[in-house]
């Protein structure tokens, strides 16, 4: 088994997303109002790979009183209360940092935390680099809903990333999607080859060669979920999935 590795995080994450902090502000718009539609049971959020939060809602957290923010890089609770720490006092939500490998760690902190509602942000996605070996990346990602079941949860996570033409623009940058109008495409079987890959792929003028981050298993089957275009680069894009799983206890989701 390969050790883990941080290879998604650190000072490289910051700085891109500083500088593509533009370019993304389209893709963080979109999370936003997606996010606006969920309906969180709890008022205490465990958000795993939180980072300095550059692609979250600060109007979103701010429904919560208390944040536990999970990130195995030690610079994300400066940045994070940098990027939001005026909402969070202004809300008066209360922000704890654990520097930890939420995947490790998640039977504990669920334990610890029973009511809490869980939420991934833009880290599921990144789990293959992190483990280096498909398999064991894959059958990881493949059970955390089992981890999580009864749970209030979410997560918008990478699907597929690639090469664009820079040249094209995004047509249509979002593709809202009922994952029951397509179980055999996305969550079944994965998106290459169907129909969906190749309108993903048209939409975001990509080339073939695309990425699979092994994550089109994670949402329970009939969950409905969103597929929002990242241009991460010039000429670099990704299709990121968000989606929202009601815990037993909830009225809706
Ligand atoms: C693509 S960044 C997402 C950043 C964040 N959502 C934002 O808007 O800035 C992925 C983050 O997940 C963190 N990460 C990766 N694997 C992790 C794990 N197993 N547990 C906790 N954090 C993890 C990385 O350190 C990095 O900060």
């Amino acid at each position: 088994m390969s050790a883990d590795r941080d290879t998604t995080g650190g000072l490289r994450w910051h700085l891109r997303a500083f500088w593509q902090r533009r370019r993304w502000q389209f893709t963080s718009a979109l999370i936003a109002d997606w996010l606006k539609t969920t309906r969180p049971a709890s008022s205490h959020l465990l958000l795993i790979g939180g980072s300095a939060g550059w692609m979250m809602s600060s109007t979103w957290l701010q429904r919560f009183r208390k944040i536990d923010l999970i990130d195995v890089d030690p610079h994300a609770s400066w940045l994070f209360r940098l990027n939001h720490g005026r909402a969070l006092r202004a809300s008066d939500s209360h922000l704890q940092f654990f520097q930890t490998d939420g995947l490790k760690a998640l039977d504990h902190l669920l334990r610890e935390s029973p009511e809490a509602t869980i939420f991934f942000d833009n880290v599921l996605g990144q789990h293959l680099y992190r483990v280096g070996d498909m398999a064991r990346a894959e059958s990881e990602l493949q059970q955390i809903a089992a981890r999580l079941k009864g749970r209030d949860w979410g997560s918008v996570h990478d699907l597929y990333s690639g090469p664009v033409d820079s040249n094209r623009a995004v047509a249509q940058p979002v593709s809202r999607y009922d994952a029951l109008n397509d179980a055999q495409g996305l969550l079944v079987n994965g998106l290459r080859e169907t129909p969906m890959h190749r309108l993903l792929l048209s939409q975001v003028g990509g080339h073939d060669e695309w990425m699979d981050h092994l994550t089109s298993g994670i949402f329970p089957i009939g969950t409905a979920s969103q597929l929002i275009a990242w241009p991460f680069l010039p000429n670099y894009a990704h299709w990121l999935q968000a989606g929202w799983v009601a815990g037993s206890g909830s009225s809706s989701g």
